[in-house]
């Protein structure tokens, strides 16, 4: 484990904090690899019940490390046979067997929303902000988001959240399904930690049982794959390369300019 995720297990809850809180706990590709093992660990050990998200500083995540993003677009450096880091961490949350809670205050962007969808208890702050602006990023949705997030919000609040950016509020994430319930920013972590704990306290098989039940584990899985598929292609676009370059130079992108290389590459 690095310093920027720390593991915790006590009375059957697996605790995973985000701890990198000087960059919003944007998560590198070495944090994923670690959440991705982390989450095959707690799989397969009886000792955990439950499994719990929490961060440290004033934000559950801003997502994906948007400097590993802009590394990622130039191409292709690492062994593409093997699933990336990443990957291994969606699909491991997605399919994953035990219980899953957080406590998110603050920002949740990216993927740190899509992981809330594969989460059984979440509790936010009141004023947390939860945001997917994929399009803006010139990407697209993850984490069998597309799926998801329709089912949970119906077709329009979730294309206005990946399309138009819109931030969704700790409140209406409760009112509209994407949180149990939304607290003072203070009370968060210890709301979900109480969660967690009484998971943990009720039977584990029935639990399995039930959470497979409510998943459709097939659908999300073929999901996954259909949207990695596109990200892949995305992340190395013109214009997702503008979008990260204009983030690291704090300004606004230039999709059109970004465009017109686009063409300007495809006619040579
Ligand atoms: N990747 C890498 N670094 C990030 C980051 C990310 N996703 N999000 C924030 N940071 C860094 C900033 O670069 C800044 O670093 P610096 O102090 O070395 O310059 C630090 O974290 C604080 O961020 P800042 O933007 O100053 O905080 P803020 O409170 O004004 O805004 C956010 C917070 C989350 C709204 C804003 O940082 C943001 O939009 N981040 C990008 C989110 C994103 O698009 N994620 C990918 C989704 S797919």
């Amino acid at each position: 484990m690095t310093e920027h995720l720390l593991r915790h297990i006590e009375d059957g809850v697996m605790t995973l904090t985000f701890n990198r809180p000087e960059k919003k706990n944007a998560i590198t590709d070495e944090m994923y690899g670690e959440l991705a093992d982390a989450l095959r660990s707690a799989a397969g050990d009886d000792a955990v019940r439950v499994v719990l998200l929490l961060a440290m500083g004033d934000s559950f995540t801003a997502g994906n490390d948007l400097a590993s993003f802009a590394r990622q677009s130039e191409g292709p450096r690492r062994d593409t046979s093997a699933p990336s880091h990443v990957e291994r961490f969606i699909k491991a949350i997605g399919s994953a067997g035990k219980p899953i809670v957080a406590g998110v205050k603050g920002q949740a962007v990216g993927v740190g929303l899509t992981m809330l969808l594969h989460c059984d208890l979440v509790y936010v702050a009141n004023d947390a902000k939860l945001s997917a602006p994929f399009v803006s990023l010139a990407l697209v949705p993850e984490a069998a988001s597309s799926l998801l997030l329709v089912s949970r919000l119906g077709h329009v609040r979730a294309f206005s959240i990946f399309a138009g950016g819109e931030v969704v509020g700790g409140k209406n994430a409760a009112d509209w399904g994407l949180a149990n319930q939304a607290l003072p920013a203070d009370e968060v972590d210890n709301a979900a930690r109480a969660g967690a704990k009484r998971l943990a306290g009720q039977p584990a098989e029935a639990l399995a049982i039930t959470k497979r039940l409510m998943r459709d584990s097939e659908g999300i899985a073929n999901r996954i794959d259909l949207e990695l598929g596109h990200f892949a292609t995305r992340l190395t676009s013109p214009e997702a390369r503008e979008a990260f370059r204009a983030f690291a130079e704090r300004r606004r992108p230039d999709f059109a300019k970004a465009e017109a290389e686009s063409a300007w590459d495809r006619t040579g």
